[in-house]
């Protein structure tokens, strides 16, 4: 069933997944790990923890290895503050290839592997200062929890999967954030933009990782916000 699915090596020497089906990866082939920490930790969970907050909801669309979840778990290690995360993910990745993914490793935290592992459980994960559930399923099918602070939107582009980026499911996505709220994405589509820009979002188009012009950042502007 998952045959289509390989693990490959990206240009900074950590793992992706390819999905020959689709013939593309779940991160940039430039470097997954630096992708990750471009778009999602500096852009989103910094620049949010930066603020002072003491709490963060966390939203991921297309939860896939797990990588987005692991690198924000390894910061609330550092910063005082206490995530709680929600993973969307409708096909997860067998048990097999889950043993096979060594991010741990190649983060000089061997330690956490078990964490990586569990962030894939069924049960899902708590920690000190994190928890985590992963729910299997098409986003477009489930109603969304509110009050999300950050969300992490990685799907796959609009290119391969357009029905996950249009402007009815981006107003569902919306709706669930916090006034001050932070979308980030590693697209910077002009479509999506603007989609983000008549849901009440303040857009910013911020330097892209490695093999990447941009990334878009949007903040859900407060109602006294001009
Ligand atoms: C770009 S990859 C995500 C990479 C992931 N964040 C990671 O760090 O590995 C896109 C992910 O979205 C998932 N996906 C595809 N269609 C979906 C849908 N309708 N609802 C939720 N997830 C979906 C795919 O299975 C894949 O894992």
């Amino acid at each position: 069933m998952h045959n289509h699915l390989e693990i490959v090596l990206t240009r900074d020497g950590s793992q992706t997944i390819l999905d020959n089906t689709r013939e593309t990866t779940y991160h940039s082939i430039n470097g997954a790990v630096t992708e990750s920490r471009h778009v999602f930790i500096e852009a989103g969970f910094k620049y949010l923890a930066a603020q002072g907050k003491s709490r963060l909801k966390i939203l991921e669309i297309g939860f896939g290895t797990g990588l987005n979840a692991f690198l924000t778990y390894l910061e609330t290690q550092k910063y005082h503050l206490d995530v709680e995360y929600l993973g969307i993910e409708a096909n997860p990745l067998p048990d097999t290839m889950i043993e096979q993914l060594v991010y741990s490793e190649y983060l000089q935290a061997a330690s956490t592997q078990n964490v990586f592992r569990h962030l894939h459980a069924a049960s899902g994960l708590t920690e000190a200062h994190f928890s985590l559930k992963v729910l299997n399923d098409n986003v477009e099918d489930l109603t969304l929890p509110s009050g999300n602070d950050l969300i992490y939107y990685d799907a796959f582009g609009p290119r391969d999967q357009s029905e996950l980026w249009t402007l009815e499911l981006l107003s569902r996505i919306v709706g669930t954030m916090t006034p001050g709220g932070v979308l980030v994405t590693y697209c910077a589509q002009g479509q999506f933009k603007r989609n983000l820009k008549q849901l009440g979002c303040d857009v910013e188009s911020l330097p892209g990782p490695p093999g990447k012009r941009e990334m878009v950042r949007a903040t859900l502007r407060k109602p006294n916000d001009a």
